[in-house]
């Protein structure tokens, strides 16, 4: 692991794995992060989150609890993942909402996806395998693999592949 911030927070119960290189004012807990993988300043990795080998996360992403993004995948600026649909503040009976009251969604990201910078994922989702998701996107289903994405709500953009290195689906 090479720890470039003195001011990077890894909890004790990350799962880091060989030559993890972590920028300053990183905040991991309760996630896994693979061999290789590059992690770029104001990151924030939550708990059942995990990363692949050879990942690169940008600045300022926010990976929440129920993501699992494969190996050598990309994620831009400000990539935004969400994991409940409905969210709220409170219960149905006002106190504050807590762990039981809510369920995560997970989403995933195959093997050498790209997401591009300030792209929100909502949940549920996959993103197949060395897709492409255009800046500023909004991606809302499943995105088939190879595939270049862009746009709210993201859509397939006709005759554009990204699927120059192979996909397996
Ligand atoms: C989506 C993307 C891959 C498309 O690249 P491309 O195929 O070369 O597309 P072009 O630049 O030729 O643009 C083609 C059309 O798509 C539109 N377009 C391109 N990117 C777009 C985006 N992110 N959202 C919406 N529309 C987009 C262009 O305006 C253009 O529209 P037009 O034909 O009506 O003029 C690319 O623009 C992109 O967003 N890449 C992500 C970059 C990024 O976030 N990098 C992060 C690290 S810096």
């Amino acid at each position: 692991m090479s720890l470039e911030a003195d001011f990077a927070r890894i909890a004790p119960d990350v799962r880091l794995g060989e030559n993890v290189a972590v920028h300053a004012f990183v905040n991991l807990y309760g996630c896994s992060i693979g061999d290789d993988t590059r992690i770029g300043t104001f990151v924030e990795i939550q708990k059942n989150a995990s990363v692949g080998r050879r990942c690169k996360i940008s600045s300022h992403t926010f990976i929440c609890e129920g993501v699992a993004i494969e190996d050598d995948c990309f994620v831009g600026h400000g990539v935004m993942f969400i994991n409940d649909k409905y969210p709220r503040a409170t219960a149905a009976d006002g106190r504050p909402q807590g762990e039981r009251d809510w369920q995560v969604v997970s989403t995933r990201i195959r093997r050498g996806a790209s997401i591009g910078s300030g792209a929100v994922i909502l949940c549920g989702v996959t993103v197949g395998e060395r897709a492409m998701i255009g800046a500023g996107a909004v991606v809302t289903r499943d995105v088939p693999a190879g595939a270049v994405v862009a746009g709210v709500p993201a859509r397939v953009r006709a005759g554009a592949a990204a699927c120059a290195g192979g996909c397996r689906e």
